[in-house]
């Protein structure tokens, strides 16, 4: 479970080789420059050393060229660093499209996940190999971090909003799980691991676990027993409340003029405080659920939202925000000067 390398983890995922090229990176430049400065350090103790009681060295102006070259180069080598890091994050931290979705919730002190077709397990997460999987995830109490090393992923789950981050696993195997957010008196013992098959062997598994209802039927359940139905719809076409369908994902016109789009967020603070962004059109009649909904129940709300469709469109511009709305500028005339 090592790699040939000492001190570094597995490499387990595609993010794998690239976090650890940047980390390697850093490791040569901080190595090298060790053992240039070590260097020239020991070559001047030596050859500028005291030679005569009473010597007084001779005074030195500055040098511009010597300063220059001392600013310019590192200043270089920063932004080497600064790029290369940035383009690997910005990866690491962009969910693609087509990826498998599981639920994870941490609680302490455990991780409880839920995939899309229904199967949960706890401290465990089965995945097949060369897929991509997109986790959204959140928690029921304080602050937990999901760190997988063998993926290089490490992202906290925040109290009251979701957090993402995405893997494709390259090796079948068994891969650490850690909280690497210290959460309390078992913190250490939050761990699990993450277990990747074959796509055959996890299909396998898939079918041999029983499954509880998947998220979206589960949320679509609560959506009748909650009595959202009462107001957008039984199937989520709008009524007293804004409609549901295609939401996920687009831009929504509030009252006040602001837009904002319909993401994971936006819809679970929607449901547990609906006054704080009202839908432009609408009256601030929507209850609170705050309390009486589980991270759980919310994560199946949010999924059976997902499933009524939308544009997974990032800022896509919608007619209502587009300046066409707006009334015409009077166009300044070249006469007018
Ligand atoms: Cu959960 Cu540390």
């Amino acid at each position: 479970m090592q790699s040939w390398v000492p001190f570094v983890p597995e490499s387990a995922s595609t993010m794998s080789w690239k976090v650890d090229a940047v980390y390697f990176y850093l490791s040569g430049v901080t190595l090298f420059f060790t053992l240039l400065i070590s260097a020239i350090l020991i070559f001047f103790v030596i050859r500028y050393r005291r030679r005569t009681p009473y010597e007084i060295p001779r005074p030195i102006a500055g040098s511009h060229k010597l300063e220059t070259l001392w600013t310019v180069i590192p200043f270089v080598i920063a932004m080497t660093i600064f790029g290369w890091s940035a383009k690997v994050y910005f990866e690491q931290y962009s969910p693609p499209q087509n990826a498998i979705e599981v639920y994870v919730v941490g609680k302490q002190w455990m991780w409880k996940i839920q995939h899309s077709t229904g199967q949960r397990e706890i401290n465990e997460l089965h995945v097949p190999v060369g897929k991509k999987v997109k986790l959204i995830m959140t928690t029921e109490d304080v602050i937990h971090d999901f760190f997988v090393p063998a993926f290089r992923m490490k992202t906290d789950v925040v109290p009251g909003k979701y957090t993402t981050q995405w893997f494709e696993a390259t090796k079948t195997g068994t891969y650490h799980l850690f909280c690497a957010e210290y959460c309390g008196m078992n913190h250490s013992g939050m761990i699990g691991s993450v277990v990747v098959m074959e796509t055959r062997e996890f299909d396998n598994w898939l079918s041999g676990n029983v499954s509880s209802s998947s998220p979206v039927a589960a949320g679509q359940q609560l959506y009748q027993t909650l009595g959202c139905v009462s107001c957008h719809g039984a199937s989520g076409e709008g009524g007293r409340g804004p409609s549901l369908i295609g939401l996920f994902g687009k831009q929504t016109q509030l009252v006040g003029g602001q837009t904002v789009r319909a993401d994971e967020s936006y819809i679970r603070e929607s449901i547990l405080n609906p006054q704080s962004k009202l839908v432009d059109g609408f009256g601030p009649i929507m209850p609170t659920f705050q309390g009486q909904v589980s991270e759980d129940q919310l994560a199946q709300l949010l999924a059976y939202v997902k499933s009524l469709g939308g544009s997974q469109n990032q800022g896509a511009p919608t007619p209502a925000s587009s300046p066409a709305n707006k009334p015409a500028q009077p166009s300044p005339s070249p006469k007018a000067r």
